[in-house]
């Protein structure tokens, strides 16, 4: 059976495990990290059927088939180089930090030389799979559109930076439009759907970003519109929030419970 080593158990790291423990997934849950050591320690006396290992990563990383990242951009950068040279499997799902081309680089390098696979679920957005088949010709153009409430934006550098008075909106208002590269900046909380939807497109330069704010909505919502040689399409997801972490959407866990599934199944639907 397949090893598993989680490392972070926040809401993401804690869902998986759940899935896992109550029969969803069939893998081994076998170890898991998380910096906060108490907070491992109360996932692993919360579940029924498992009781995984508390690891050092350097044990972690030698003991399972499959890491799963579900901690944060710092982890990628200092750990999943780490398992990718100990000839691991791993999925990805702080993906915003492959904003950074370096690391991009090293990432997929890694992978090839020691013959590992880099998962990255599709995560809070729609219209991953569309976007793989119509990258089989060309695309011409991929937007996102991020739509949230004026509150769901405060904190972001760009509003800071260009005195935006969210308070002051009432309808609906376009703040942001250019590249991804530059909106993960301008809006890092944007950055894992943003960093999804350009490494299955056309990268981080040419797929362009919206955000807008609308005081009428209550979720989150991402809208992704696509054209190319295939023809032309859009997706939308209302994204709820988790209730664990409010800036985590409920897909997004739910996408690498998925993402498990189909590295097990021999039957395999979808792009
Ligand atoms: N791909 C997507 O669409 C998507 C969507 C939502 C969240 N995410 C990302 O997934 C990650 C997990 O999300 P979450 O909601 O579970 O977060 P969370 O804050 O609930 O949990 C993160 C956990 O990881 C631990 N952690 C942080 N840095 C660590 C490190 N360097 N080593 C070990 N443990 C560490 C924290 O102590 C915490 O327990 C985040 O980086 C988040 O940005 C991705």
């Amino acid at each position: 059976m397949l090893k598993i080593g989680i490392i972070g158990c926040g809401f993401i790291g804690c869902h998986i495990c759940r899935a896992i423990d109550n029969g969803a997934v069939d893998v081994e849950l076998h170890a898991l990290f998380d910096s906060s050591e108490i907070k491992a320690l109360e996932l692993v006396a919360s579940l029924k059927r498992y009781s995984p290992a508390y690891m050092k990563i350097e044990e972690l990383l030698y003991s399972v088939d499959l890491v799963i990242e579900s901690a944060s951009q710092d982890a990628v950068r200092s750990i999943v180089p780490q398992a990718l040279e100990a000839g691991r499997d791993v999925m990805v799902l702080s993906v915003g930090a492959l904003v950074d081309e370096e690391l991009r680089t090293k990432l997929f390098k890694l992978a090839k030389q020691n013959n590992c696979k880099l998962y990255f679920p599709s995560g809070a957005v729609v219209g991953i799979d569309g976007i793989n088949s119509a990258s089989a010709a060309g695309i011409s153009s991929i937007t996102l559109t991020t739509i949230k409430p004026p509150s769901g934006l405060s904190g972001a550098p760009y509003i800071a930076n260009m005195g935006i008075e969210l308070e002051k909106i009432k309808k609906e208002t376009v703040i942001f439009e250019g590249s991804a590269s530059y909106a993960v900046k301008a809006f890092p909380a944007n950055v894992n759907v943003a960093a999804t939807i350009s490494l299955a497109g056309i990268g981080f330069e040419r797929t362009k970003v919206r955000v807008v704010a609308d005081p009428t909505l209550a979720r989150n919502v991402h809208e992704i519109t696509v054209e190319g040689e295939f023809g032309k399409f859009f997706t939308r997801v209302e994204n709820l929030p988790s209730p664990e972490n409010p800036k985590t959407s409920y897909l997004a866990a739910l996408s690498a419970v998925s993402t498990l599934r189909k590295i097990l199944n021999p039957v395999k639907i979808g792009t």
